[in-house]
């Protein structure tokens, strides 16, 4: 364990921090409108038990790998796994196997990206998740800047009073007009990267902990006002309902997908995030119930933006499906609709808000690249900072583009669309669906198995133990749990269901079958109907 590692102050200087990563425009922005498009009550349903099975054991599992190895994700992988793996050849055998199939199915770009993963599976075994992980941050920060990016735009039309409008069409048209103006949009992407950068270089307790720990409470109590506000306009049932009540008939294969992908976006789990700000912890914190503290407030969080936005989508006419612009049109017309004439206030505040809850997260896609540099290849932070920003500016200005004049270069259109068969295919939503309806969720899949059948429960159990000490170990269970030969088995004073053991089974059999059920279903494999 290296002496000088940095660590977190406490256990809630943790919770807070990963609740800062977790917590973001996933939550506020993405969540109620990817609800929207896909049909609302069931989707929400669906994404909620994903959380539970997926979501909690996975996030789990990456920190006790952190706090285990006191490593980034590629260490973690490194100091845990075994020189040959049966398994993750198997896996990176499978992907290439899928690559196949996506080839004959005509999906070229996918299939190139499979076989790019099965090929690294199979050459760096274990330690690729943590390398996968390492581009995925980057990626996601490319795009996810483009909308941090039209949150500090929209900072300023609040402030500046332009945000005036309550009616949808007012809003749109104001919203098409920002998103076109592409050097506005990159100059304000551009900012919120090095934004990032500047909190990452101060490093994590001082950059990342003390902004998580004022900011988060202040987005919270602003949702609730937003909250009362919209339920208490006329018409507004109808969006609790639409939110609240699931209409099962209106999933397809791919909303399956897109809720599992948005489990695994919006807990910031799959990539190593958690493992890495795990490796900040110390020994005597309970992860059992950090876990569940995280999840339960990031979970909390979009719900509450889902009842701070449909009531207000139903009442005041809205279009649920308007799609990323939906946050964007529809809060600043119910601020609007605060009695007191101070709309564009609450607006500017809450962007603000908002702003700082996508830099946190922004952050830790930063910190899981900057990590890597700096433990694996003994880079200063100074250095691996510039090159990674550099990196995901380049990148991410393709996703910018793509959302402005893309016709303006129609053949890169063109060879996405055929590429990657994607409806809309902007190089922003491609982006999107590759981190997160596949690598996130190949990554966490990859993480269970490890846990479960490579590193072992046992040994992820007695890490688990030290700072939460409160569980029995049984039979039956603890048998199927890969537990029997644990030392508290012996003990006559046993119970039969503990949360190490249901985790157990959760990590090594339902959580890997639930993930792997969804790709088939959407890769058409399998129908569940
Ligand atoms: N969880 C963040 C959000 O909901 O906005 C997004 C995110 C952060 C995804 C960090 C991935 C990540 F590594």
């Amino acid at each position: 364990m290296s002496e000088t590692r940095e660590h977190w102050s406490n256990s809630l200087g943790f919770v807070l921090a990963t609740a800062g990563s977790a917590i973001g425009l996933g939550n506020i922005w993405k969540f109620p409108y990817i609800a929207g498009q896909n049909g609302g009550g069931a989707f929400v349903l669906i994404y909620l038990i994903c959380i539970a099975i997926i979501g909690l054991p996975i996030m789990l599992c990456e920190i006790t790998l952190g706090r285990r190895t006191q490593k980034s994700a590629v260490g973690a992988f490194r100091m845990l796994s075994p020189k040959r793996s049966h398994l993750a050849n198997f896996i990176g055998f499978s992907m290439i196997f899928t690559a196949v199939a996506l080839l004959v199915f005509k999906q070229y770009g996918w299939a190139v990206v499979m076989l790019m993963l099965g090929g690294m599976i199979i050459r760096f075994g274990w330690t690729s998740v943590g390398i996968i992980g390492v581009f995925t941050g980057i990626i996601i920060l490319s795009y996810y800047s483009v909308v941090g990016g039209w949150t500090i735009g929209y900072i300023i039309k609040a402030f500046s009073g332009k945000l005036n409008y309550v009616t949808e069409q007012a809003a749109a048209t104001q919203f098409n007009a920002f998103k076109f103006g592409l050097t506005r949009v990159i100059v304000l992407q551009i900012g919120f990267i090095l934004l990032c950068a500047l909190i990452i270089v101060r490093g994590v307790r001082n950059g990342i902990e003390k902004w998580s720990k004022i900011l988060m409470p202040l987005l919270f109590v602003l949702l609730i006002i937003l909250i009362l506000r919209g339920l208490t306009l006329p018409g507004a049932t109808k969006g609790v309902n639409f939110l609240l009540s699931p209409d099962l008939s209106s999933l397809t294969a791919e909303s399956v997908l897109v809720a599992l992908g948005h489990a695994f976006f919006t807990l910031s789990i799959g990539l190593g995030v958690i493992i890495t700000y795990g490796s900040y912890i110390s020994r005597e914190q309970n992860i059992f119930k950090s876990a569940l503290s995280i999840v339960v407030l990031d979970t909390l969080m979009a719900i509450m933006a889902g009842l701070a936005i449909f009531p207000a989508v139903f009442a005041m006419g809205f279009k649920e499906s308007a799609g990323p612009g939906l946050v964007f049109n529809v809060l600043p017309a119910v601020f609007n609709s605060i009695p007191g004439n101070m709309g564009w206030l609450w607006a500017g505040l809450f962007f603000i808000l908002l702003a700082i809850a996508a830099l946190t997260s922004g952050i830790s896609m930063l910190e899981v690249a900057v990590a890597f540099f700096v433990d694996e290849l003994k880079w200063k932070r100074n250095k691996a900072v510039v090159l990674t920003t550099a990196i995901t500016i380049l990148l991410g200005v393709f996703s910018a583009i793509s959302l402005s004049n893309w016709d303006k270069i129609e053949w890169m259109h063109q060879a996405l669309v055929s590429a990657f068969n994607i409806k809309s295919a902007s190089f922003f939503d491609v982006m999107d669906t590759l981190s997160s309806n596949w690598l996130l969720p190949l990554g966490g899949l990859s993480i269970a198995l490890f846990v479960g059948w490579i590193w072992g429960i046992r040994k992820a159990i007695e890490e688990i133990r030290h700072g939460s000490h409160n569980f029995a170990d049984v039979h039956l269970i603890s048998l199927l749990a890969g537990l029997k030969d644990d030392p508290s088995h012996n003990n006559a004073n046993y119970h039969v269901l503990t949360l190490a053991s249901i985790w157990g089974i959760f990590i090594r059999f339902i959580t890997p079958v639930a993930v792997m059920s969804a790709f088939l279903h959407e890769i058409g494999w399998m129908s569940f109907k």
